[in-house]
This record gives structure tokens, sequence and C-alpha cells, in this order.
């Protein structure tokens, strides 16, 4: 039986699913040649370009993910090293959920909220119940409080999928060969080199002040991380990694607003548009500009000029 393709097992803000196709044309042209290749993703978030690229290229060896939510990261390392496990817990609390009216879901959902805002659970526990709540959330958003807890309201599907047993295990598979983990963004300087490529999918910059959807984890991402992920695309750089980046093209909303421009002046950048699908102001959805930046001259998109 052949098996299921891997795909993200979370819902997640900025999930990069319908710019797979825009990604793609960045890529070097040694990516399906090299043997050597070393693939760098430091804001992992639903993962959409890891799942995709892994599948793409079997030739890719080596595979490096990070991102600050630490509750995120350990859903990664559950399904990594203990897939059975975690997929037993999912398919009891679905039945749990299931079986319930709408009053009592609702009321399952609140405590296990709460239980998992109690920071008090093993790994695998912690995992099953991150998944759960992404699942039955409203809009499936990750959103914490300035003391990092999870506040998004209970969602109200008739049906949500919580136990995806096919893709847990199609993406362990994929997983087993990935280095997994947590932190600040900086902390993948390390990888830089020669035949390592990095996809940076930082936090957008807010179009507008009411837009902004930064709430990922405790800590913000402000214009002063946004000039620091620069300078850290300077220096992979100058190790002689091929970068590509994307952000919200503030640019087009506000002609005056050259932040990206400036900061990326060295470098190729490109317009183009994608469908938002997370915004809890449904005014907000629909086609927005984003930038891709890349340090790459060797690639697809070039050749199309
Ligand atoms: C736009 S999302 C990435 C979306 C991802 N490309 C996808 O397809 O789902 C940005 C991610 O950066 C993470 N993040 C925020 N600040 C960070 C930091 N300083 N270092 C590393 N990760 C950070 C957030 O937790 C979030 O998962």
């Amino acid at each position: 039986m052949k098996m299921q393709q891997a795909k993200p097992f979370v819902k997640w803000a900025g999930g990069k699913t319908q710019l797979l196709h825009e990604v793609e044309k960045l890529l070097p042209d040694w990516i399906s040649l090299s043997k050597k290749v070393t693939y760098v993703e430091p804001f992992i978030g639903g993962g959409a370009v890891l799942f995709w690229l892994l599948q793409k290229y079997p030739n890719i060896k080596r595979a490096i993910i990070n991102d600050i939510n630490k509750d995120l990261i350990g859903v990664y390392k559950t399904i990594k090293q203990n897939p059975e496990e975690l997929i037993s817990l999912l398919y009891s609390i679905q039945q749990d959920y299931i079986s319930k009216n709408e009053n009592d879901r609702k009321d399952y959902f609140l405590q296990q909220r709460d239980r998992f805002n109690s920071k008090d659970n093993d790994i695998v526990f912690n995992s099953a119940l991150f998944i759960f709540l992404n699942r039955t959330c409203f809009n499936g958003l990750y959103r914490v409080n300035s003391k990092g807890q999870f506040n998004v309201p209970h969602g109200k599907y008739a049906n949500p999928k919580i136990c995806d047993k096919e893709n847990i295990f199609a993406c362990h598979e994929i997983l087993r060969k990935v280095e997994i983990s947590d932190g600040d963004f900086e902390k993948t300087i390390q990888y830089a080199g020669k035949d390592t490529i990095y996809y940076l999918d930082p936090p957008y910059k807010p179009i507008s002040l009411t837009s902004s959807f930064t709430a990922y984890s405790k800590e913000s991402f402000d214009d002063k991380d946004q000039i620091r992920l620069s300078k850290f695309c300077d220096s992979i750089s100058e190790k002689g990694s091929v970068f590509i980046l994307s952000n919200s093209d503030v640019n087009s909303h506000e002609q005056k607003n050259l932040f990206f421009d400036d900061l990326y002046s060295s470098y190729q950048i490109y317009r183009v548009s994608a469908t938002r699908m997370i915004s809890a102001n449904a005014s907000n959805r629909g086609t927005l500009n984003e930038l891709m930046v890349s340090n790459n001259v060797n690639n697809l998109s070039y050749k199309y000029k």
C-alpha cells in the first residue's frame, strides 16, 4: 500500500501551503542534484515547506528545524520518537469528544485547555493536548496571553479530525531524518555554509495596526527582530548558504514604507500574491501581497526573466 503524503499536522497561522510554488521557483538548481544538501528551517510553524520539500527531494539527507514555540517543537519530537503512543492518546480523546453534545464538548475543551496551561504534563500527553486544541479551537489559531497561556476559544466544528493516524505516520517517516531544536532563530547560524539552504518564514510585519497577528508565543517579534533577522541573512549568505525569506509586502499597502526594500537591498526581492486563511476578521481574509527575498541568482524564476 502506498504511504500517504505527509502534510502539516496542525493548522498554523501563516502556513505556506499556498505559496509552495513560489518557494519552488527560488530554489537553487543544484537542490535535486547534490547529495550534500542541508536544509534549515528556523521558523518551522506547521512545516508546510519542510514536508513538501523533503518528499520532493529525497536526495536531501540532512534537515534541521527550529521554532521558539516549545510546545509545538514538543509535538515534532513526539511524532519523530513516539508516534504510536501519541496516536493512541489522540484516539481516546477523539472518542471522548465526538460522543458529547455541543455544551459538553465546550466544557471538555475548556478542561483540556486548563490541563495544557497547567504545564504539568509529559511531552507525549502535552503533544496530544496541543493537537486536540488546534483541531477544535476557533479557526485553528494558536494564540497565547502575556503569561504564555493558550487562550483561543472553542471552535464548534461538527466532525473535527483529531486523530489523523495516517498523516502522523507519514510525518514520522519524514521526521526520522530531521534534527529538531527549540529557541531563537539565531541558534541555527551554526549550520550555515556551502550546500546549505535556509527557508525563513518569520512572523510577518503587520501591514496595519489592526491586522497584527504575531502572538505565536509570549515573546513578540518586532521591527528590531526583523532587523536582527536581516543581519542573520547577511551572515549566512557570507558563509555561502542560499536563503529564501518570506514576509508581508508592507510597501504595497503603504508606498512610502521601504522597510524591507532597504533591509534587503543587496538581494533579489520578489512580490507575490497569497491567500491568507487565518484571520479573526473576515474582511482581512483574501489576497495579500507577500515578499520573497533571496540571495540566490541561480534559480528558476531568474531564468524566466
Ligand atoms: C509565519 S510562522 C511560520 C509558518 C510556517 N512556514 C508554516 O508553513 O506553517 C512563524 C513562526 O515563527 C516562530 N517564531 C517567532 N519568533 C521566533 C524566534 N525569535 N525564533 C524562532 N522562531 C520564532 C513562531 O512560533 C511561528 O511558528
